[in-house]
């Protein structure tokens, strides 16, 4: 049975305790909202796959207080502590070689393992309660069904699993708004596999080499597929300059048509979004934007494209895999 609760020390408490239980409980994080199992219980981590409709080779994220917990799930290298010192507690997920006697029901497959320590204030009291009652780490895919677009509030959650989904508890609108970071430091040079809040950049200048982006050889994270994050419309990027002529031909042909844009009167559609010119409140507003623009009735969703800049990166990644989608 569903139930959302307010996050207060009560509710924590109590969601720990159905952690320890082997019980599945939805939780914020400064990213988005994840779907939490204990990652040493088996039955539980099979729980999350479950409701989520993930398939089987698709693992997880482990989430822990640390890097105390972290060197229980994995061999803890110079380059993990460099970045861990740096960016952690935050939105940075560091695939690592598993250690050989930590659980493994987590990490599918791969002889790998993706950690991250969150920094949101119910994450990490949630994780504090759940070490006191012998917890070492949460595993936590992103609180939605399987493609679709990963929820930033609480709402989300209960809009997209409906009855599955366990307690909720509702810390708010997330901060940072898309996932984190995943940076593959597993093989020889630190590879890029997800965009996220925290920059290429920003790694490369703390670990002091190069950081390369995601390789054909790469491991396939599930936010690497094309169709992801996709809402049910149809969705279009398009340059600032072409915004005006595309929402005109769609509707001369009758289509209904919502459009976010930062340079375009959102009038200019049947719904519009004005987009903000700042990256980190875009950010914040993609996944709730995307999901009004596909309540909204329309037959299109027109978005103007975003600056090829690295600060914009994370959002016109996301963008292109919602255009790329589309009824998935
Ligand atoms: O911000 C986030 O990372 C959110 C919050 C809840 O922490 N979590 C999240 O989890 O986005 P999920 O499962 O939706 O995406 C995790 C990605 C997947 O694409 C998965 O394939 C990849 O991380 N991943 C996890 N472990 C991996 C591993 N050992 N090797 C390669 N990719 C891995
Ligand atoms: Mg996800």
């Amino acid at each position: 049975m569903t139930s959302v609760r307010r996050a207060d020390a009560v509710a924590i408490e109590e969601a720990a305790a159905l952690l320890a239980r082997g019980e599945l409980v939805v939780f914020p994080t400064e990213t988005v909202y994840g779907l939490g199992a204990d990652a040493a219980n088996r039955d539980a981590v099979a729980a999350v796959y479950r409701v989520k409709q993930r398939p089987v080779g698709h693992p997880l994220i482990v989430h822990v207080l640390d890097d105390g917990p972290a060197r229980t799930w994995a061999e803890w290298s110079q380059r993990a502590q460099r970045l861990a010192e740096a960016f952690w507690p935050g939105p940075l997920t560091m695939i690592l070689e598993r250690a050989a006697d930590a659980p493994a029901w987590a990490c599918g497959v791969e002889s790998t393992i993706g950690l991250r320590a969150p920094a949101h204030p119910v994450a990490r009291a949630l994780l504090h309660d759940f070490a006191r009652l012998g917890g070492i780490g949460i595993a936590a895919p992103s609180a939605n069904r399987f493609g679709r677009i990963s929820p930033t509030r609480a709402e989300h959650v209960v809009e997209d699993l409906g009855e599955d989904a366990p307690l909720i508890l509702d810390g708010g609108p997330c901060e940072v708004g898309v996932e984190s970071t995943i940076v593959d430091l597993s093989r020889g040079r630190p590879v890029l596999l997800r965009p996220g809040g925290v920059s290429v950049a920003q790694l490369a200048a703390v670990l002091g080499e190069e950081v390369l982006e995601r390789d054909a050889h790469a491991p396939r994270a599930s936010g690497t597929l094309d169709a992801h994050y996709a809402p049910a419309t149809p969705v279009e990027l398009v340059d600032a300059a072409q915004v005006p002529a595309r929402v005109g031909h769609w509707r001369a042909t009758g289509r209904r048509v919502a459009l976010w844009s930062r340079s375009v009167p959102p009038s200019l559609a049947d719904v519009g979004l004005a987009m903000s010119h700042d990256a980190r409140t875009t950010a914040r507003e993609l996944y709730d934007t995307l999901r009004r623009l596909d309540r909204s009735g329309c037959d299109r969703i027109v978005i103007e494209r975003v600056p090829r800049t690295p600060e914009w990166r994370a959002v016109g990644d996301r963008l292109r895999r919602a255009a790329t989608g589309g009824g998935g």
